[in-house]
């Protein structure tokens, strides 16, 4: 279950039932708590705690209040309509909850590993630059990129529009041809456009961005583009950093 949700507000969620849905249940006595029926709306739900409707066990995706994502392109990673398509409108229903957040943002137009998460705590351990947590992102450029660019982003690259220069990063250009090329940038921070921002600033455009790795955590194979699924406990302590 989700540790801390009202029951009303779990079985409403659980069941794509309103409130008042869930609280008739709970009047009528068809909602039991770890065999015992229930008779309190706000009751909060604890660790270990089995729900089941009429007899029937209420099993929660979202157990571990952590879903990981592979965003395709086209969503914005916001809770505003007018941004639509959102990535929020593609969580499928046993994954949802009103408090799920993500860690971070990718803009429309980036691929990649996306945490979305309940948990305020591990949306900080995943985005505090003071953490230190590497996020790798396999970039497309085109254009040509300084010669000097992978030890000017392992000094710390200045941005134009910026007044402190980045963290040391970890530029590998991997293959040039003559006015494009591909390259890896992993990075312990996340400022606006980052990485197109460092690309810029090193003479390319990028024309393609995908994040396949946060902390120790690859985007795993069985998460095709578009696809979310609860995360296990292993993969949640391998993007902390592992
Ligand atoms: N940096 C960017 O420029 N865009 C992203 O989506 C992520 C990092």
């Amino acid at each position: 279950v989700t540790v801390g949700e009202p029951i009303d507000r779990f079985v409403a969620r659980r069941r794509k039932w309103t409130w008042a849905d869930a609280r008739r249940a709970i009047h009528h006595d068809r909602i039991a708590i770890n065999g015992v029926i229930c008779r309190r709306y706000h009751r909060k739900l604890a660790p270990g705690d089995r729900v089941a409707v009429d007899g029937e066990p209420l099993l929660d995706a979202l157990d571990d209040g952590v879903v990981l994502c592979h965003k395709a392109a086209g969503l914005a990673c916001s809770h505003t309509p007018e941004d639509a398509p959102l990535l929020y409108d593609e969580i499928p229903s046993e994954l949802r909850h009103p408090d799920l957040q993500s860690a971070g943002r990718l803009d429309r137009d980036t691929t990649g590993l996306i945490v979305l998460t309940i948990d305020g705590g591990l949306i900080q351990r995943l985005t505090d630059p003071e953490v230190a947590l590497w996020k790798r992102y396999r970039i497309r450029f085109v254009g040509r990129l300084d010669a000097d660019a992978e030890s000017r982003v392992a000094a710390g690259l200045r941005l134009p529009d910026d007044a402190l220069p980045c963290l040391s990063a970890r530029l590998t250009i991997a293959s040039v041809q003559v006015d494009s090329g591909s390259a890896t940038l992993e990075l312990c921070e996340g400022r606006h456009h980052q990485v197109k921002r460092m690309i810029l600033a090193l003479g390319g455009r990028v024309v393609a961005l995908h994040r396949d790795r946060i902390g120790a955590l690859d985007l795993p194979a069985d998460l095709p583009p578009g696809a979310m699924r609860p995360a296990t406990p292993s993969e949640i302590a391998s993007a902390c950093g592992g």
